[in-house]
């Protein structure tokens, strides 16, 4: 598929027999994986969500994980496969859970990036979050800084989003 294309998924709640799929995204994505018990520690919160996104054929092709807190959704992680990448997976796997977290009673949301994350950062800015704060140091493994984002008003341009 061409890049920028949207494709077609159908996105559901993460259940625990669902737990070996991701932990092998998971592992595709990144160099420092969650391990099997962050994610079982996440599914027993009951504050916190992983969603996935299935292509047609059911193939796991990304994943996003937030807490919704009172009246802030945060963003906690989000794994795209690299060959699903550049087809808008990422932007409705978070505008699912911005959605989720505003039907529920949050204003706003943030998250912390990596400062060296270009594509991560480029992609929350185009869903409307913007640069609020930096914590130095913030990260290991490789060294980084966080960036802080938030999107002040959760709920904007939701409506058009399927
Ligand atoms: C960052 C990531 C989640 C993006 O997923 P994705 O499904 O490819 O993102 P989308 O297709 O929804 O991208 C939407 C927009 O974000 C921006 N964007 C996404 N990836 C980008 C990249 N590699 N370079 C520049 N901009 C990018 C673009 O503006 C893009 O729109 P366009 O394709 O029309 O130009 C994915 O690259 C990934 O899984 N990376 C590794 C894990 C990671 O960094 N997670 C985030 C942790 S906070």
């Amino acid at each position: 598929m061409r890049r920028g294309v949207s494709m077609k998924i159908t996105i559901t709640e993460m259940t625990p027999e669902e737990l070996p799929e991701v932990m092998e995204l998971e592992r595709e994505v990144f160099s420092w994986p969650w391990t099997e018990g962050m994610f079982r520690d996440e599914m027993d919160r009951d504050y916190s969500f992983i969603f996935l996104a299935r292509e047609p054929s059911g193939l796991l092709v990304g994943f996003i994980c937030f807490w919704m807190l009172i009246d802030e959704a945060h963003i906690l992680n989000l794994g795209i496969r690299k060959r699903y990448r550049r087809l808008k997976i990422a932007s409705k796997l978070t505008l699912a859970a911005l959605k989720f977290c505003c039907l529920r009673g949050a204003g706003a949301a943030t998250l912390e990036v990596r400062e060296k994350n270009n594509a991560a950062i480029r992609l929350y800015k185009s869903l409307g979050f913007v640069e609020a704060g930096l914590r130095r140091n913030y990260y290991e493994s490789p060294p980084d800084n966080a960036v802080i984002m938030w999107r002040y008003d959760i709920s904007s341009g939701l409506e058009k989003s399927p």
